[in-house]
């Protein structure tokens, strides 16, 4: 997977120049693209909303998948499978997103500069509404600078997040995903269905907030003595708090010499939605879908050492930690961390 479009070179009259070719180029194509939008767009959120309540699965993971694929089509992140996967998605539209999307997807293939979907800002200059494909591409990262390293590799929330198939293929080690029935299902069912090869990874299904994660997974055959790398993406979020703490003191149980727990944590204020209106609207409508964000850390004074702090109050020592917006003048909102058992 690539990091690409990092970098807009162009600015001034050039980028002026530059920008006027891309309407000029997408008018007439996105002319072209109504009749399919409109029908697409109805599509689209009959699929997301209305299908995905019906069978009960998590829309805050559709939605993650959604940007998986934008990304790719964007060209910031090649992801074959989750294009594969969303074609045989029945909470999500291919068509319905190419409909919506394909005038500018378009436009930047024929010009070669990326549009505002298609560019990715600087690492630190992170804000919230340009959070998720660094996110994304972080978390890649981490798995990237660990998977040849670890025996054991858990994803505790899984969703339809498809990084674990993308990185262990043909590795020697032992996969688990973990994430609510309805959702799992419904992922190894799209697996088949769009025939992606997923036999080496171990689905188990659980509810945290009335299970214990740590019995199924021992149950499932995860093995206490090996090295595991835990990826905790964008879960805890929507947790309550002492199940945030629950889950990270049983993961450090789990964690043999050499583990890592990889995970995120948003602000207080972020999970009250009191950021900014985006990320409000944002939240409301996950909400609305029956997934209230409930999770985040008090990063108003020192964000750093509240998170560390937390951590500790889990067993956990911070190895690593990543501030989101770091260069620029705004409120911390959002961090990315690893941590080893204390
Ligand atoms: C925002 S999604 C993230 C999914 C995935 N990690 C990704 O990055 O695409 C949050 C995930 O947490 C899972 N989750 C939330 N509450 C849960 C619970 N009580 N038990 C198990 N999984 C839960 C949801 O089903 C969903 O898949």
């Amino acid at each position: 997977m690539t990091d690409k479009n990092t970098q807009n070179p162009f600015s001034g009259i050039l980028g002026f120049i530059i920008k006027l070719i891309q309407i000029i180029l997408y008018i007439p194509i996105q002319i072209i693209f109504i009749p399919f939008a409109i029908i697409g767009i109805a599509i689209a959120v009959y699929k997301e909303m209305g299908v995905s309540k019906k069978l009960g699965v998590s829309f805050s993971a559709i939605k993650a998948l959604q940007y998986r694929w934008m990304m790719h089509y964007f060209e910031t992140r090649d992801d074959p499978l989750s294009v594969a996967f969303v074609k045989k998605f029945p909470c999500e539209s291919h068509f319905g997103m190419w409909s919506v999307m394909g005038a500018l997807i378009i436009s930047q293939r024929l010009t070669g500069f990326p549009e505002k979907l298609g560019k990715l800002v600087e690492r630190g200059e992170e804000s919230g509404d340009t959070t998720a494909g660094i996110r994304v591409l972080t978390f890649d990262k981490i798995m990237e600078k660990y998977v040849e390293d670890m025996e054991q590799i858990v994803l505790p929330g899984s969703g339809f997040d498809l990084i674990a198939l993308h990185f262990t293929k043909g590795k020697d080690l032992k996969v688990f995903e973990l994430d609510q029935a309805n959702t799992l299902n419904l992922k190894i069912e799209t697996l088949k269905k769009a025939g992606i090869e997923h036999d080496w990874i171990t689905y188990i299904p659980v509810d945290y907030e009335n299970e214990s994660w740590a019995d199924k997974l021992l149950e499932a055959g995860f093995d206490k003595s090996k090295k595991t790398l835990f990826l905790w993406q964008s879960v805890s979020l929507y947790l309550e708090e002492n199940i945030v703490k629950d889950n990270l003191r049983q993961m450090a149980n789990l964690c043999a010499e050499g583990s890592i727990i990889a995970q995120d944590f948003y602000s207080e204020v972020f999970a009250a939605g009191e950021y900014s209106k985006e990320s409000k609207k944002f939240l409301g409508i996950i909400e609305s879908m029956g997934e209230p964000a409930k999770f985040g850390v008090d990063m108003s004074d020192n964000p750093k050492a509240a998170v560390e702090s937390f951590l500790n109050e889990c067993g956990l020592q911070m190895t690593d930690y990543i501030q989101f917006g770091e260069k620029l003048d705004i409120e911390p909102f959002y961090s990315i961390v690893e941590a080893e058992k204390l």
